[in-house]
């Protein structure tokens, strides 16, 4: 028996959120092919140009599954083949769609005997592998598609949220931000007058996807706490930003750890005018670029 998933590439954060929102794009999306094996191991088959690991303990499918197998006690095993397209260090949840992917897949072989929750928990333990720390943002709407809140990872306290009918363009700059870096330069202290600037913007976001006010949303999408350290990161970022708003974006930001930039729209002609302005942004200062 073997089992195919699609797991769909993610924008964590989305912009004031840090570590605690999250959707899901169409693409890119990985394919994962699983088979059940009736001896405890994992054996990775990866396709693609990435050089990623095939040690199950140094791979993020890998640790999922063998955490997998140990929660499901221990006598069975996993073969899985990787079909990555989401590229690592893009800040579209490459790591969490391989993570998401693993626990996902298993969870199917297995008669689907696991929790959502038990999933996210799974799954974070590849999350941590890649970047270091746990975080839930790329993984849960992942699994779930649509917008995600995380609550809290401690106990884990998922919310689905209403996904209003926007367009999301995400431009990939060709150069790579590990999100262990990126983590390691943000301020562990942030002042009280910027804290509470971001939960009226994180409050505001929330409120303008559950009413579908398209205007809410873009007054909301602001970062005053993490996009003024890691936007440094990124060449061309202010330039996308403020020509895909007089284009007539909504607004946009960091996707996750960036280097990806996306932008929302309201309609899919602003939305590839969004692009093209994208591109055009990064063939003029000279950095090759992917538009989704
Ligand atoms: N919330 C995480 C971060 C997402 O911004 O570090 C990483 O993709």
């Amino acid at each position: 028996e073997t089992v195919k998933i699609k797991a769909p590439g993610t924008v964590a954060n989305l912009v004031c959120g840090f570590d605690i929102l999250g959707l899901a794009l169409n693409e890119p999306c990985d394919i994962m092919e699983f088979r059940l094996l009736d001896e405890p191991k994992v054996v990775i088959h990866n396709r693609d140009a990435f050089d990623l690991p095939t040690d199950p303990e140094q791979n993020v499918a890998g640790v999922v599954l063998l955490a997998a197998i140990e929660k499901a006690g221990g006598n069975v095993g996993f073969e899985v083949t990787i079909e990555k397209h989401i590229k690592p260090g893009s800040g579209l949840g490459s790591s969490a769609a391989s993570a998401a992917g693993a626990a996902v897949g298993a969870n199917k072989l297995l008669g689907n005997r696991f929790s959502t929750d038990e999933l996210i928990q799974l799954a974070m333990i590849g999350e941590k592998l890649a970047t270091g720390v746990k975080h839930a943002d790329n993984i849960t709407p992942c699994i779930l598609g649509g917008i995600t809140l995380i609550r809290s990872i401690h106990p884990i306290d998922i919310v689905p949220l209403a996904t209003p009918d926007l367009y999301v363009t995400v431009v990939h700059p060709q150069i790579e931000v590990r999100t262990s870096d990126a983590r390691q330069i943000l301020k562990q202290q942030v002042y009280l007058k910027d804290a509470i600037k971001q939960w009226g913007n994180i409050a505001g976001l929330v409120a303008g996807f559950m009413r579908n006010d398209k205007q809410l949303i873009g007054r909301s999408l602001e970062d005053v706490i993490i996009e003024p350290v890691r936007s440094i990161l990124i060449p061309g970022f202010d330039e996308v930003k403020t020509r895909s708003k007089e284009a007539g974006a909504l607004g946009g930001g960091i996707s996750g750890s960036g280097p990806s930039v996306f932008m929302l729209s309201e309609t899919e002609t602003i939305a590839r005018e969004v692009g093209a302005i994208m591109n055009a942004v990064y063939r003029e200062i000279g950095i090759e670029n992917y538009v989704y």
